[in-house]
């Protein structure tokens, strides 16, 4: 019996120092100490002994069982130390560590120069309008001196939305829009997005446009002039070569268009600007008496001058890009430049 007890005590031992986590060592535990564990089963067998051995057997047989009880709380407690030294390895926090920079966000180029602009213009009086993309075809031709069927109407490749609503080709029809809600003088600026049928490497079918008018007694093309120049000298710098060269357009009687020298090959001729050492910035004139008849204004009495400009044009022209179309393809290694 005695020699029972010992080896019971000894391969207890054993068990619990192989048991691998608290689980197992709750079973090893339960197959010695347990109601139906071994020192248990010795215990119950007492009564078969003499009455001399029985003290003697049962003495024993109580402190193997305390040992066990110690050794097992000892052995629960360094699992749990175990596991803990487990956890903290693998949650180890550098805390010496640089952080990871969190970059900001910045303008798009086209945003950055609409605002540049309009910043320009309201700080010689201009005021700020805007209008609707999806336009109607009165605001975006008829009203402008371009009926149907005029040969005009080819000049700017149209997405018609119905016989009667288009995807506005310029930002034109917001003149009609203020002038037909504003009674002389004005002074505007409109900034926009507008749509053509249109895709090369300086034209995109959506790009952006910023108009401007100034309706007034005794408005001259000098002042369009001078207004235009002082506008491209804050703009790009007092030695940038301009030239205003004679055009057409149904809204404004004369016109003339702007054209920025070409800053990608410095006026010697490439892809860029067709090898004509140029590139069209803008359109203007003196607003035709027509466009003055369609929104009320009389024509007898007030003349004014109006242009519209191409923001991506301007972009490329300040920053030397050389091909439009890189403004709407959202890489980050070209936008992160501006
Ligand atoms: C017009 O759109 C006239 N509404 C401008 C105007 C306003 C004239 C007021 C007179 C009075 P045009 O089609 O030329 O004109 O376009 C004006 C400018 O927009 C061009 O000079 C050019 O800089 C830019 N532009 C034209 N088409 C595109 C395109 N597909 N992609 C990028 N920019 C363009
Ligand atoms: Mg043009």
């Amino acid at each position: 019996m005695k020699d029972k007890l010992n080896k019971i005590e000894e391969a207890a031992l054993l068990a619990a120092n192989e048991a691998v986590g608290e689980v197992e060592l709750q079973q090893v535990r339960a197959r010695y100490l347990g109601k139906k564990g071994e020192i248990t089963a010795v215990m119950k067998g007492m009564g078969q002994l003499s009455p001399e051995e029985r003290p003697l057997i049962g003495g024993l047989a109580n402190e193997v069982k305390s040992r066990l009880e110690e050794a097992f709380a000892l052995r629960q407690e360094s699992l749990r130390q175990e596991l803990m030294q487990q956890k903290l390895a693998n949650e180890r926090l550098d805390v010496t560590l640089p952080g990871r920079v969190q970059r900001a966000g910045f303008k798009h180029p086209i945003t950055q120069v609409t605002e540049e602009v309009v910043g320009i213009f309201t700080a010689l009086g201009f005021g700020v309008a805007e209008g609707p993309e999806i336009e109607k075809d009165f605001y975006n031709f008829e009203a402008l001196n371009i009926p149907k069927d005029h040969p005009a109407r080819d000049m700017q490749d149209t997405f018609y939305i119905s016989e009667d609503v288009v995807l506005r080709t310029h930002t034109s029809p917001v003149q009609i829009r203020t002038m037909l809600d504003h009674e002389p003088p004005v002074r505007v600026v409109a900034p926009g997005t507008v749509y053509r049928r249109d895709s090369d490497i300086t034209h995109s079918p959506m790009f952006h446009q910023i108009e401007g008018f100034l309706v007034d007694r005794k408005v001259t093309f000098g002042d369009l002039k001078g207004i235009l120049t002082t506008f491209i000298n804050e703009f790009f710098g007092e030695n940038v070569a301009v030239r205003f060269r004679p055009s057409f357009f149904p809204f404004t009687e004369p016109s003339a268009e702007v054209d920025i020298q070409c800053v990608i090959c410095g006026g010697s001729g490439c892809r860029v600007c067709s090898n004509s050492g140029w590139l069209e910035i803008l359109g203007s004139g003196m607003i035709d008496p027509e466009v003055f008849k369609s929104v009320n204004y009389d024509p007898e009495l007030y003349s004014g001058f109006a242009f519209g400009m191409g923001i991506e044009r301007l972009a490329m022209l300040k920053y030397g890009v050389n091909d439009l179309r890189l403004f709407f393809e959202n890489d980050m290694r070209f936008l992160k430049q501006f």
